[in-house]
């Protein structure tokens, strides 16, 4: 047995649900023009280049980049042809993510057991091979029009799928120290968070670890409500924010408005390093919400002792929280593409396993900011 399979069978046997996820193989992106985009990804964020398909590679269709930093892979795949899913997908919702894609064992079984426990079908199982060996993928639908895939690569030598080759270019950028998905945050619609934590608990086999009300985030203006679903080993959790009722608009609505419905609102990304990280990310012309310099004034006597330079955090604008277990820091981004919809958060856990409650505050006062400046308010 090689390392790979010693790895891949030690986190099989921790898993002990009927789903057992492996891990996050992908998460796929359908835009507007995925050349500039796996640029903007590459250039910005410090993804390198890993497998192309499209034109060259026989693929009439659409043509897909895949880029990956650490354990983090990005698909960005654009149409040729006017009328199509990808271009449909497009129009309606801008730049988004269409596939959260799983590792798993079986894929088969993974879609018969979600299918057997109510799941919506979005592709049954298929097998693509090529010269390198094959692969099974099938999907079922979550919120909105996002999938979740199954994939399954254990037969597979190729570089990504069957059909891509590698994507060999020049331009590489150094990574910004960007490690995994620590968890995506989907956006559903108005008294729909407990369905979908239901669909993840039924359909799924995860369980909810956290629950948050509009006690703890709201501000005189908006709110919303959130709970986090986990899959059996941990491995992958999902926040689900409905909007609550405030004063003015939740921002949760202004991305439903936007994105034309219920999907994908954030990516937290874990780094070891999140003040290098930061720093790197500014330079490349990211920009993050801005927090105002108060919020560092009692901070120690908020989180107590860490071991980062408060000056540093604050030049930044990196906000701590503490729970029981440890501290986390943690940051947002404006968002990544033009409609106010999806952005990233990054995050560097110091053993803490919750999602900065904390800072809920601080945050969403900077979110109204932006809302404000924007109109949608
Ligand atoms: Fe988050």
């Amino acid at each position: 047995m090689d390392k790979k399979e010693n790895e891949i069978d030690k986190i099989f046997s921790e898993a002990k649900d009927f789903l057992p996820i492996l891990g996050i193989d992908y998460i796929e992106f359908y835009v507007g023009n995925a050349k500039q985009s796996a640029y903007f990804y590459k250039s910005a964020l410090g993804f390198e280049s890993e497998a192309y398909s499209g034109l060259e590679t026989g693929n009439n269709e659409e043509v897909s980049y895949v880029i990956k930093q650490d354990k983090i892979r990005f698909v960005l795949t654009s149409s040729y042809k006017k009328d199509s899913l990808v271009n449909e997908h497009y129009l309606k919702h801008g730049d988004g993510v269409k596939f959260v894609a799983f590792l798993v064992e079986d894929s088969k079984k993974s879609y018969e057991e979600t299918i057997k426990r109510g799941a919506k079908s979005f592709l049954e199982p298929i097998e693509v091979s090529d010269e390198k060996g094959k692969i099974v993928k099938s999907g079922i639908f979550t919120y909105g029009e996002t999938v979740h895939l199954f994939i399954e690569r254990k037969n597979y030598k190729g570089v990504f799928l069957p059909g891509f080759q590698n994507w060999n270019n020049d331009f590489s950028p150094p990574p910004v120290g960007l490690k995994y998905v620590d968890h995506i945050v989907g956006n559903v619609g108005w008294n729909e968070m407990d369905k979908w934590c239901n669909f993840y608990r039924d359909v799924l086999g995860f369980t909810q670890i956290v629950s948050f009300d509009d006690n703890d985030i709201s501000t005189e203006y908006t709110a919303l409500m959130s709970k986090v679903m986990s899959n059996g080993n941990g491995r992958v959790k999902f926040p689900i924010n409905e909007p609550a009722e405030g004063l003015n608009k939740s921002q949760i609505e202004e991305y439903l408005d936007f994105y034309n419905g219920p999907g994908v609102q954030h990516l937290a990304l874990a780094t070891d390093n999140i003040i290098m990280t930061v720093e790197d990310m500014k330079k490349r012309g990211i920009e993050f919400l801005y927090v105002p310099e108060t919020y560092y004034d009692d901070l120690i006597e908020r989180v107590g002792h860490i071991e980062e330079d408060v000056n540093l955090l604050r030049k930044n604008g990196i906000l701590i929280d503490r729970d029981d277990d440890g501290y986390l820091l943690q940051i947002f981004t404006k968002p990544l593409v033009h409609r106010p919809t999806i952005f990233f958060e990054i995050i560097q856990r110091r053993g803490a396993n919750s999602f900065g409650k904390g800072n809920f505050k601080a945050l969403f006062l900077a979110i109204e900011r932006e809302q404000r400046s924007r109109g949608t308010l």
